[in-house]
C-alpha cells in the first residue's frame, strides 16, 4: 500500500493563486489546494495535514478562523497565514494568540515560500515523532506499573497460600489416619469409611492447586528482579542518541547546552539507561514555562568522577517545591494535570539502583532543577593495560 505523505494544504479564494502555487510547489511537496475555508475543512477531515497555508481575506471564513478550526481537528498541523500588507495587524495578533505560527507576505517570494514550507514540514515531523516517543514512554511506564502491581499481589498471596498448603497437608494426613482407624476399630461406620478415599483425593487436588498458585506467585515476584543485564555500556553514546531523539523539540523551546565527555563504560542495560536519560530530558522539557526560547535553558553534562560516571540534566524551569521533594521518586507521584503517570522518576530510580548507582535532585524553586545520576564505572580490564 502506498503510504500517504502529510500534505501541504493551500487555501485561497483566488483560483489564479491556487494554480500558481501548485505550479511552483507541487513538485517538491504533496500539495492540495482549496478555494474556501469550508472546502479546506472537508479536506482536513480526510487527509493528514502537515502544513496549512491560508490566505487571510476570503469570503465566508477568514484565514485565521480556518486556522483555529484546523487547530481543533489536527492540533499538530503547522498553520501559516499568507497576507497582504493591509492585514498585517490581524496576522501579528493571530501569532500572539497562537492561532498561526507565522505569516508570509503576499505576493510571495518563491524561495522564501519553499523554505518556509520545508521548515514547517520538518517541524511537523519532529513534533509528531516526539509525541510518538512520549506515547511509547507512557506505555513502558504503564507496563512497569502493571509489573509492580503484579509483584505486589504475588507477594501478598504467598503468606495465605502457605497457610492453605500447610493446613491441607495436616488434613490429608489426618484423613488417612482416620480411615485406618475407622476400618480397624469401628467397622459399623463402614459406609463413611468407604467415602474417605474420595475426600483424600479432594484434599490431594487442593494441595496440588495451592502449590501451583505458589509457583506462579514466585514466578511473578522473580520476573521483576531477574532481568540481569550486563553489557558494557558507553553512556556517551547512549546519551548522545537520546539527546538526538528529543533535540528537535527541545531546541524549539529552549537553548540546549550539551557537554558530554568521554567516560569509562558502565555495566548494565543500554535500553534502560537510555530510558533514564529520556525520562530526565522529557521532564526537563515539561518543566519549562511558556516564555521566549532564549530564556529557557536545558543542559546535559556527562563526566567521569573517581570511579564513577555522572550524568546531569539541568533545566531552569519551575523547580521542585520543598514540600514535594521527598515524594518525587515515589511511584505514581505526579504534579502534572495531563499526561503524567508519576512513574518516570520511580523507574529511573529503580534502574539506577539496579545498576549499583544513585539518582538525586537539587533544586531551587523557581530557578529550575538538576537531576543527577551516578553509576559505578567499570575498571578497565587488566589486559587492556600496556604491556611492560
Ligand atoms: N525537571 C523537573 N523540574 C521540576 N519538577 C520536576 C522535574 N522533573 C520531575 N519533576 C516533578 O516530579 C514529578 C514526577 O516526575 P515523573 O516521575 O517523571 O512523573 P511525571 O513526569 O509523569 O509527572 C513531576 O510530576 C514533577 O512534579
Ligand atoms: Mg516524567
Amino acid at each position: 500500500m502506498h503510504v500517504r505523505q502529510p500534505i501541504v494544504l493551500y487555501v485561497d479564494d483566488e483560483p489564479a493563486n491556487l494554480a500558481v502555487f501548485e505550479m511552483s510547489c507541487g513538485d517538491s511537496f504533496e500539495v492540495v489546494t482549496a478555494g474556501s475555508g469550508a472546502e479546506a475543512l472537508a479536506i482536513v477531515r480526510e487527509r493528514e495535514v502537515g502544513v496549512l497555508l491560508t490566505d487571510q481575506r476570503m469570503p465566508g471564513m477568514s484565514g485565521i478562523d480556518l486556522a483555529e478550526a484546523v487547530r481543533l481537528e489536527q492540533p499538530e498541523a503547522i498553520r501559516l497565514l499568507i497576507t497582504g500588507y493591509s492585514d498585517l495587524t490581524a496576522a501579528v495578533d493571530a501569532i500572539n494568540r497562537g492561532q498561526v505560527r507565522r505569516y508570509l507576505k503576499k505576493p510571495w517570494e518563491i524561495h522564501e515560500l519553499r523554505s518556509a514550507l520545508r521548515e514547517s514540514l520538518e517541524l511537523y515531523e519532529t513534533t509528531r515523532r516526539l509525541h510518538a516517543l512520549e506515547g511509547r514512554l507512557f506505555e513502558v511506564e504503564r507496563v512497569y506499573a502493571l509489573g509492580v502491581v503484579a509483584a505486589g499481589i504475588a507477594h501478598e498471596l504467598r503468606n495465605p497460600l502457605s497457610w492453605i498448603t500447610a493446613n491441607l497437608s495436616v488434613l490429608k494426613e489426618g484423613l488417612a489416619a482416620l480411615q485406618t482407624d475407622l476400618l480397624a476399630k469401628a467397622p459399623d461406620t463402614l459406609s463413611l469409611a468407604r467415602r474417605l478415599p474420595e475426600f483424600l483425593e479432594a484434599v490431594g487436588d487442593a494441595v496440588e492447586g495451592a502449590s501451583r498458585i505458589t509457583e506462579i506467585a514466585r514466578g511473578i515476584e522473580l520476573s521483576t528482579r531477574s532481568q540481569r543485564d550486563d553489557d558494557l555500556v558507553d553512556l556517551n553514546e547512549v546519551v548522545t542518541l537520546t539527546v538526538r531523539s528529543v533535540q528537535g523539540e527541545l531546541r524549539k523551546r529552549a537553548r540546549l547546552d550539551v557537554a558530554l565527555e568521554a567516560v569509562p563504560a558502565v555495566r548494565g542495560s543500554r535500553t534502560k539507561l537510555g530510558q533514564v536519560a529520556l525520562n530526565l530530558l522529557v521532564n526537563a522539557l515539561q518543566a519549562l514555562p511558556d516564555r521566549p526560547r532564549a530564556e529557557n535553558l536545558v543542559s546535559v553534562r556527562l563526566a567521569a568522577r573517581e570511579g564513577s560516571v555522572r550524568l546531569e540534566v539541568q533545566d531552569n524551569g519551575a523547580g521542585v517545591p520543598p514540600e514535594v521533594r521527598s515524594r518525587l521518586f515515589d511511584p505514581f507521584f505526579t504534579t502534572k494535570k495531563q499526561g503524567g503517570t508519576g512513574l518516570g522518576l520511580a523507574i529511573s530510580k529503580k534502574i539506577a539502583e539496579e545498576h549499583g548507582g544513585q539518582i538525586g535532585v537539587v533544586s531551587e524553586p523557581g530557578h529550575g532543577a538538576t537531576f543527577t545520576i551516578v553509576l559505578p564505572a567499570v575498571d578497565p580490564a587488566p589486559a587492556a593495560r600496556p604491556a611492560r
